[in-house]
């Protein structure tokens, strides 16, 4: 649905994005971690055309960006990291706004707008000027006016900063709708568990350049060290300490009340330690394993942590 080749851009003479390369498959969710100034919305602004890159290529759906824009209008949404809304009417009115803009009228477009308003949980408040609105209302309303014509890809572009978790929870829930009725997504954020949570593949960005991109299993993978193993129920301290019997490379790395972790390299599968789990006389409540994070990853590709 989207390829990007070899794309580059600087401000000053400052690479802020350096020569990079992606493809975004047709109904995924991809993801653009990085931290500030990691050139997540330069990437963004190029992709639909708001910036001129330097050198590289971009198609859409096989369409080469450059030459085509008005066929791509209809195919493209974009949800700008600084909220695009107009303050001074209602949400309604600036639905219709945006949904004249992509040609749309009539009962077409009254019936988007309502259809919007209430999957968006905006419906009460529809005719209140957005001056109005809370931070989180004002983002749930900025991705509305992004998919109001129904694009085949969505850019997000941080679409949760600056907002408390409650309203942070109900955009991600409704990213996730979004997919799942058909649009493709490239999301871009700093925080990690967004990534983790939202994202089928995903690429981490830094100073402009990818350093790694693919599955977060595949991704992970780069750290090569330990699974968490974490056990919680009834048992004994004893039963803890014995647990890992012969399997030598099972470490006792906590052990609480009701809980115990273990760590085992990714090279040994966790077969043999549920095995062993089952004969201890354990009452197991829940067993949980932790891949290693994106956060190890990130620390080891760069030497430092991925922070707000
Ligand atoms: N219009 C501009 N003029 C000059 N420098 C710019 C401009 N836009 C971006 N930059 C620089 O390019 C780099 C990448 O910025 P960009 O906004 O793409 O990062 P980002 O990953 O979106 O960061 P954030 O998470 O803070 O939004 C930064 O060093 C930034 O200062
Ligand atoms: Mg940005």
């Amino acid at each position: 649905m989207l390829k990007v080749e070899n794309l580059s851009k600087s401000f000053n003479g400052k690479l802020a994005v350096d020569h990079i390369s992606f493809q975004v498959e047709k109904g995924e969710i991809f993801g653009f971690l990085g931290p500030n100034g990691a050139g997540k919305s330069t990437t963004i602004n190029m992709i639909c055309s708001l910036l001129k890159p330097d050198s590289g290529l971009i198609f859409i759906d096989g369409i080469e960006t450059s030459s085509t824009r008005p066929q791509l209008r209809k195919k493209l949404g974009v949800v700008p990291q600084d909220v695009a809304l107009y303050y001074e009417i209602s949400a309604e009115e600036n639905l219709r706004f945006w949904g004249e803009l992509y040609g749309m009228k009539g009962s077409q477009l009254g019936k988007r707008i309502k259809e919007l308003l209430l999957f968006f949980g905006l419906d009460e408040r529809a005719r209140d000027k957005v001056k109005n609105y809370s931070g989180g209302m004002r983002r749930r309303l900025n991705l509305a006016a992004g998919i109001i014509h129904q694009p085949e890809l969505l850019l997000l572009d941080e679409p949760t900063v600056g907002i408390d978790p409650q309203a942070r929870h109900h955009i991600l829930d409704a990213v996730k709708q979004i997919a799942k009725d058909g649009t493709t997504i490239l999301y871009t954020t700093h925080y990690m568990d967004e990534a983790e949570n939202l994202c089928d593949r995903l690429a981490i960005i830094d100073h402009g350049r990818i350093l790694t991109s693919g599955s977060q299993e595949s991704i992970t993978k780069i750290v090569g060290e330990n699974r968490f193993l974490k056990v919680s129920g009834q048992f004994t301290a004893e039963n803890a300490e014995r647990l890992p019997g012969d399997i030598k490379e099972l470490t006792l790395i906590s052990l609480q009340d009701k809980e115990v972790v273990y760590s085992l390299p990714m090279k040994y599968g966790t077969g043999e330690f549920i095995e062993n789990l089952n004969k201890s006389g354990f009452i197991i409540e829940n067993l949980s394993i932790k891949e290693p994070s994106l956060d190890s990853v990130f620390i080891k590709l760069t030497g430092r942590e991925l922070r707000d």
